[in-house]
């Protein structure tokens, strides 16, 4: 099943427009990956999803036309979006950012046996419950920002640039994360990412953003290494 279908999706700052009417889909259980260089369009992209700023085109969201969905109501649908910079609050504790992730979500007993799954899930984000956002490693803070985005009880999970700022080591972890999220939580996501060798590896489908429109798209195994790819990164 299609689970995302986007048409024509075109949204700028100001008068000028940065997406000139992009087209992708996502299905159900896959993992797509939306890579591209700096000031390319790919956080404008996920803004434009999420009802963070105006667009024109089509989002078709699981049957439901999302167009005239605010940003809490896209929420409430199941799109959930981890900003670039991660979006914690970092004078909450941990479990005041969880708490405030499911702001849609109204039942206590759900959230509370939610907060109790994603605990089990990232066991250091249980060993500081109490303890301060901003005190929290650039790891530990994203896993709390994907533990807080799951909190929403997301069909959808939208990551812009899980890696950013990260050693290697730890994005090789975050990467391990949101596989078995894919793998084991049944979870489809949608992953922006400058980091195309990594994010390749891991995704099902890519498409590469170059101000603005895509140049390349496909399977992503068919497209590690490709020179397109390459020079859509190196601006050639
Ligand atoms: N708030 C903003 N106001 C004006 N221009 C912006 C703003 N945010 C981004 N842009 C411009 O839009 C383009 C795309 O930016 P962005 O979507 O952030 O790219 P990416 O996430 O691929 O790095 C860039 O040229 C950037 O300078
Ligand atoms: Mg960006």
């Amino acid at each position: 099943m299609t689970m995302l279908k986007v048409q024509g999706l075109s949204a700028g700052y100001g008068a000028a427009d940065v997406l000139h009417g992009v087209d992708f889909f996502v299905e159900q259980g896959a993992i797509v990956a939306l890579l591209g260089s700096n000031g390319a369009g790919k956080t404008t992209i996920l803004r434009a999803l999420s009802g963070l700023m105006p667009a024109r085109g089509t989002i078709d969201f699981c049957g439901s036309n999302l167009t005239p969905c605010n940003a809490a109501q896209r929420v409430a649908l199941g799109l959930a979006h981890i900003p670039q910079g991660r979006g914690t609050f970092g004078d909450f504790t941990v479990e005041e950012n969880l708490a405030v992730g499911a702001y849609t979500v109204g039942d206590r007993q759900q959230i509370a046996s939610d907060m109790e799954r994603w605990y089990a899930a990232f066991p250091r984000l249980a060993e500081r419950r109490q303890q301060q956002a901003g005190s929290l490693s650039g790891g530990e803070q994203q896993m709390l920002a994907l533990a807080r985005a799951l909190m929403s009880r997301p069909k959808l999970l939208m990551c812009d640039e899980p890696s950013l700022g990260l050693a290697p080591a730890i994005t090789e972890e975050i990467f391990e994360i949101l596989k078995s999220l894919n793998r084991e939580h049944g979870m489809t996501l949608l992953i922006v990412e400058q980091n195309a060798d990594l994010t390749l590896q891991f995704a099902d489908t890519a498409y590469v953003l170059e101000s603005g429109s895509f140049t390349v798209s496909g399977a992503a195994r068919d497209l590690l290494g490709n020179e397109a790819v390459q020079q859509s990164y190196l601006g050639v």
